[in-house]
């Protein structure tokens, strides 16, 4: 797989997401689906969508005991998507267990990523609610450092830590972005943001953009704007 654009499909049913992908006549977007899609639509939407042509990252960020974590992979890499997460603060044994359960009979398995600290915890809640006193900074790289030698494919993160990460982790560990907006775009409740052209200037891998697509008065030229800035 090579850059690409993941539309985030953050819709709540399966009627309005498949109306909006139909609007998609030429190239199949990669589509990301998330909780709130997956627990409305179930497993069936992914058959749906990927019966359609596109490629699919579910996000569905999973984090239990590793057995659990393991058994549930097992069940996602069924499904046949081509990237799936989970949380890096399970720990590594419970990181190689779900790349154990993701791997099917034959010896493939969709990508793997791990999301490192959420974007919406703050230095404040890391050091006061979970106890952990360290930079967040240095909180999310030493996590992917983990997720890297747990054998994990890359990491979730800000457009701002991309590069870092690659210089940590190396270039061929993927890192997936969200935060990406239009440079004359809105940026709506994501702080720290990037354009798709200052992605692909940093090296990001993927960009996840829901908003500045779904949300616009045609999508389709804003998934080809993403595109051209983004892949050129
Ligand atoms: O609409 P917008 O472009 O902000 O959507 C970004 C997508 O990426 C959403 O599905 C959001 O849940 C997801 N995401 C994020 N920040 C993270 C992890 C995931 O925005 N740190």
């Amino acid at each position: 797989m090579g850059k690409d654009v993941i539309i985030a499909c953050d819709f709540s049913s399966a009627e309005q997401t498949l109306a909006f992908l139909d609007r998609f006549t030429g190239r199949k977007p990669f589509v990301k689906i998330g909780m709130e899609l997956y627990y409305a639509a179930g497993p069936e939407i992914v058959r749906e969508i990927k019966a359609r042509g596109h490629k699919i990252f579910l996000d569905l960020k999973l984090h239990d005991i590793p057995n659990t974590v393991k058994k549930a992979m097992a069940v996602l890499s069924r499904l046949d998507v081509d990237i799936c997460n989970l949380h890096a603060a399970g720990t590594a044994e419970m990181m190689r267990a779900a790349l154990e359960g993701l791997t099917r009979p034959d010896g493939t398995r969709p990508l793997l990523i791990a999301v490192t600290q959420l974007t919406s915890t703050n230095q404040e809640a890391l050091e006061q609610e979970l106890l952990i006193d360290r930079p967040i900074d240095e909180v999310v790289m030493s996590y992917a450092q983990n997720a890297k030698n747990a054998g994990l494919d890359g990491v979730v993160c800000s457009p701002l830590e991309a590069e870092k990460v690659h210089r940590l982790c190396g270039e061929a560990f993927l890192t997936v972005t969200p935060g990406v907006r239009f440079a004359d775009g809105d940026k709506g409740d994501q702080k720290r943001v990037m354009t798709p052209a200052q992605a692909k200037a940093i090296g990001s891998d993927y960009i996840v953009v829901g908003r500045p697509i779904t949300a616009a008065a045609d999508p389709v030229a804003a998934y080809q704007r993403c595109c051209d800035e983004f892949i050129g």
